[in-house]
């Protein structure tokens, strides 16, 4: 690089995640600041964030709790070993969630996203069953348009055909769940959708296939939020528990997205009424502000590794920023303002307003179907033809231009606003998609 172009500064170095490159860089969408539920942009703009970030905001930008924790942690301890060795806020952030979390959920495993909470997840589903002498449970079953991040575990179980295509054979003994959208039978429906339970029996054709001692574990998103905000049909989450449950396999739900009040919940797992046997997490997890995943494991999976000699390593697992002190500085103010903000309670009471106000965009042109949970929707359209994306993104760019920030996938418009968010932003939130799409 010669010293012309590192002055210029170009957009040409940083190769984005996720991103048409090429597009973003002939018009760059830049962000300078943000506060509460607002950005604004590098020319100055302001733009309400209707996705709380990535699905992470949760508390709105910059809540000062978690400012403070974090500037003061930095004076403090800014890193400390997590092998062999701990610092007391680790402890006490894994008290704290295994108190949130359902059930007997009561040990977290740290991590620094989604996907690394995903590997770990299946990693400690493997390693139990042969830590009980069932070492041959070794098949991993997802779902179609299942999300779990990018790494390979998580892309093998995955369902998102963009996200597994480009990147070889994957891991091998993985079998996939049909998905469960259905805007045939569920279109339009407020609530959970009525038909699809019996889309969980396919579980028990796989059982038969290869066998209930071959299979470890089935993850699922009980909200799937990146293929487009795909509800749980009513029944189907119970149905997947009572069949893992009795085949003894594992049931992992990854709430990365519908962990820490996003649906009005603590966990969607708490939401939904159905406890699995680890809870994957995530973003809200310390709202965004430094990189933590939690998984969260029940009893029985920790104590089946508490049995050989005292002095060996359990779990040969683990990250160089594990429980790293600033993140659980983050994540500890985090829980302290969504329960002294009452975030979670506040979701729960906008959950009628936010529906009511997507639905009233039913008759929108090119609007196929809507969906809402908690504080999050999605308004899905009809694809150009021969143009798939082209619409929904289309659309994102006027509300973006009028002053919103959505998200799309494929063709739907996917919402999830900060929790802070008043039913006035929300009527203005909707209005601009509205508008977006009548433009
Ligand atoms: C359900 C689910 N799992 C895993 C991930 C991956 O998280 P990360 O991007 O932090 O690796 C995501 C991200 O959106 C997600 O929605």
């Amino acid at each position: 690089m010669n010293a012309e172009t590192r002055i210029r500064n170009d957009l040409g170095a940083y190769w984005m995640p996720f991103t048409a490159n090429r597009q973003f860089k002939d018009n760059p969408r830049m962000i300078a600041s943000a506060e509460g539920m607002y950005y604004t942009t590098t020319d100055g703009r302001r733009v309400m964030d209707g996705t709380a970030g990535l699905w992470c905001v949760n508390a709105g930008h910059r809540a000062p709790r978690i400012t403070e924790a974090v500037q003061r942690q930095v004076e403090e301890l800014d890193y400390a070993p997590a092998f062999q060795m701990g610092h007391p806020k680790a402890f006490e952030l894994a008290s704290r969630l295994a108190d949130l979390a359902p059930g007997k959920l009561n040990h977290v495993f740290f991590t620094n996203s989604g996907s690394e909470s995903v590997e770990t997840a299946l990693k400690i589903a493997l390693a139990y069953h042969k830590a009980r002498g069932e070492a041959g449970r070794t098949r991993l079953i997802g779902r179609d348009k299942g999300y779990h991040g990018v790494n390979f575990g998580g892309i093998s179980v995955g369902g998102m055909v963009n996200n597994r295509r480009a990147f070889g054979t994957l891991l091998g003994g993985v079998d996939h769940l049909p998905h469960t959208h259905d805007i045939a039978r569920n279109g339009f429906t407020r609530g959970q959708p009525a038909h699809g339970a019996e889309l969980a029996d396919d579980l028990e054709r796989m059982v038969a296939l290869h066998g209930a001692e071959t299979i470890a574990a089935v993850i699922v998103e009980p909200m799937a939020g990146s293929a487009g905000v795909i509800l749980p049909p009513k029944g189907y989450l119970q149905k997947l528990r009572e069949i893992t449950r009795r085949h003894g396999i594992l049931l992992i739900f990854d709430e990365v997205i519908t962990a820490y009040g996003r649906l009005g919940r603590a966990f969607g797992a708490d939401y939904y009424g159905v406890e699995p046997d680890m809870i994957t997490t995530a973003k809200g997890l310390t709202n965004g502000v430094i990189p933590m995943g939690a998984v969260l494991a029940s009893e029985a999976i920790h104590d089946a590794f508490m049995t050989g000699p005292d002095h060996m390593i359990e779990l040969f697992h683990g990250y160089t920023y594990s429980g790293n002190p600033m993140a659980c500085a983050a994540a500890l103010a985090t829980l302290d303002t969504y329960r002294e903000e009452a975030l979670f309670e506040r979701a729960a009471s906008l959950e009628d307003y936010w529906a009511e106000a997507l639905f009233s965009l039913k008759d929108k042109p090119g609007v196929i179907d809507i969906r809402a949970v908690g504080l999050v929707g999605a308004v899905e359209l009809e694809p150009f033809a021969d143009q798939p994306t082209k619409r929904a993104f289309d659309t994102y760019l006027r509300a973006w231009d009028k002053g919103v920030h959505l998200r799309t996938t494929g063709d739907t418009i996917a919402m999830s606003p900060p929790l802070i968010i008043e039913k006035s932003e929300i009527d203005q939130l909707v209005g601009t998609l509205g508008a977006a799409l009548d433009a």
